[in-house]
Formats: structure tokens, sequence, C-alpha cells
């Protein structure tokens, strides 16, 4: 069925003799359709409502609307079905990677074998939110052929429905002809991590009158090269809001205050994942740190007293198999010593 037209699913017990339960969704038309499916795989009803898939057409709809546009990272299929469960709206599949996953110091480590890895894992686990591939150091600015085969990869080989890449700009060539190979780009100015050499480290961006003019032009050069949304990342809230007004692209903040047109935020540090530090702008809605070193070290010491595994978890065998089994070893036993 068209994920498009649905508005509502549902799974029905099955009907008696039946081992195959109806389960179906209701069009916008009002008629169900419906279709038949394995016991084993139905769960109890209500069944959770597919969602549309969101495309950079709908980022650009939200904005005209007034709707924020909500984005979060993923790296692995479990984070990318609860992110997409919950009703996000994209998943960035960020070279933060290699800081909060792979535990390298900055991005620049990160290789485009790492990135699809992970874009791969996410896409298996998000089939509605837009999907987002970071093209990690070095694969687009040798040149604009290779930058163009790697966003294509992202999209081949990755499950990814578009990239984003980090300049202003230096850029444009680039992300004209990515955008000309039919492959939407997000663009990202402000803080830009993969410069962090060139920046003097992980600081806000734009605070001058000076470096604030230059920051609304790369702005505005983006959108016309064509890019279907924009991250602003650590530029001051009055900026970032003054941007925002003068594009018909969203753009997305991180660090970047309530004047955009959407958010972002790295999974990890909003889930108090990444304990190296937490940046100012970020609001930790859990400390999952504290949590997984809480059930780590309950588990050691249930190893250590014996507490687990407990009866439930165990598998016992048959009473007259036991006894079989003792009855038949036993006796080769005493076989083999005579
Ligand atoms: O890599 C990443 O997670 C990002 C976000 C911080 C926007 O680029």
């Amino acid at each position: 069925m068209d994920r498009e037209t649905v508005t509502g699913c549902f799974s029905v017990i099955p009907i008696s003799n039946s081992i195959f339960p109806a389960q179906g969704c209701q069009g916008r038309n009002g008629l169900y359709h419906i279709w038949r499916v394995p016991l084993s795989t139905v769960s109890i009803f209500p069944v959770t409502s597919v969602r549309k898939k969101i495309t950079t057409l709908m980022f650009r709809q939200k904005k005209q609307r007034g709707e924020p546009v909500s984005m979060l990272t993923a790296y692995d299929y479990p984070t990318a079905l609860a992110l997409d469960q919950a009703g996000i709206d994209a998943i960035l599949v960020g070279d933060s990677l290699g800081m909060v996953v792979l535990g390298y110091e900055n991005t620049l480590p990160v290789t485009m074998e790492e990135m699809l890895h992970h874009s791969r894992a996410v896409a298996r686990g998000a089939k509605s939110a837009l999907l987002v591939g970071d093209m990690p150091f070095m694969s687009y600015q040798v040149s604009v052929e290779e930058a163009v085969r790697n966003a294509g990869r992202f999209l081949q080989n990755g499950g990814m429905d578009s990239v984003k890449l980090e300049g202003g700009r230096d850029r444009l060539n680039v992300i004209r002809a990515i955008v000309s190979a039919g492959i939407p780009v997000m663009g990202h100015l402000g803080l830009t991590p993969q410069s962090v050499h060139q920046l003097g480290g992980f600081r806000a961006q734009g605070k001058t009158a000076q470096t604030a003019k230059i920051l609304l032009e790369d702005a505005l050069l983006l959108e016309e090269a064509g890019v279907f949304s924009l991250v602003l990342e650590s530029v001051p809230t009055q900026l970032a809001q003054y941007i925002s007004g003068k594009l018909s692209i969203p753009t997305i903040g991180i660090g970047a205050g309530a004047g955009c047109d959407g958010q972002v935020l790295v999974t990890h540090d909003l889930l108090g994942m990444f304990d190296r530090f937490t940046p100012k702008f970020v609001r930790k809605y859990a400390d999952l740190h504290s949590e997984m070193n809480r059930a780590f070290t309950d588990y050691i010491a249930d190893v250590q007293t014996k507490q687990f595994p407990a009866p439930e978890h165990s598998i016992l065998m048959n009473e007259t198999e036991w006894l079989d089994f003792l009855q038949d070893v036993e006796l080769e036993e005493k076989q083999i010593v005579r």
C-alpha cells in the first residue's frame, strides 16, 4: 500500500481456526486495506500508525506554516528506530559519530566507510524521518567529481535521502554539482567542526559585525546554490533569527537560539551518554551514562554473588529426559572403565 495514503492502522484478534489474523490500515478514502500476516508477527492492537515519509519539500512547507523542524543524530539501528517511532522529522547521521561513538578527539579522522556503515544501520531502523548523511572531512574538499561520487554513495550504499556538508562560499561549486546530480544538500555554517583547527577551537562564530555579515552572505549564497536547509551552529541568537528571516529554506539551529526554523542536537549529548564534555547549548533529557554505570555495576555484583542468572532466566530439561540422559552417560562410562 502507498504509505502516503495511510491514516491509521489496526490489527485484529484471529478468527477461529485461522492462524492468520487480519491486519490493515485505513486509507484517506475511508476504505480499509486488509492483508494477512503470520500470527507471530502481530502485536496487540492498536498498532502505531504509519507516518508519512518526510521529504525535503515538507521541510520547506513546515517553514511556510511556521512549524518547527525537529532533527537529532543517530548512528545505529535501535536509536534510529526509537527516534522514528517518537516522530522526529529528520535524522542526521552526523560525523559527530567520530567523537561520541568511535572515541576520536574530533571529527577529522572519520572516513566514508565508517559513515556508510552507520548510515546503513540507521536506514534499517528509520522509515519515515528524512535521513541526512554527513559528508566526512576530505570526502568533498579534493574535487567536485569526488564530492559528487561520495554524495551519491550516501544514497546508493548508505540508504540516506540527502547529504550535509560544511562551509560557505568556498563550497558553492560542489553544492551546485551535487544538487544537479539530484541529491538534496543540507548546508552547515557557523561553527563547522571539520575546520576546528582553522577556527582555533570549538568556538562560537559570527559574534562581530564583520563576521556576522560574512555569515549572512554565505547563507544567502548557499540558498542560491540550492541547499534545501541550513544548519547554523554556535552563532548568536539575533544573527540566527535574522538569517532565518532572510531565507525561504528552513534553518536548523544548534546553539543558535530559538529563532531558527528547527533544532538539532547530538543525541548522545541529549541523553547524557557522552561524558567528555557537554556544550553550553545542550539540554540533557536523561543521564544515561550514570544509568548505564549503575546497570553494569549491578550486573557485575549479581554475577559475583551468583544472584544472576535466577531460575526464571534458566532453561530446565524435562525430568524424564534428564534421568534418561544420566542413565545413558553413566552406563557408557561404566563400559569404558571395563
Ligand atoms: O555531526 C553532527 O552531529 C553535526 C551536528 C552537530 C549538526 O554536524
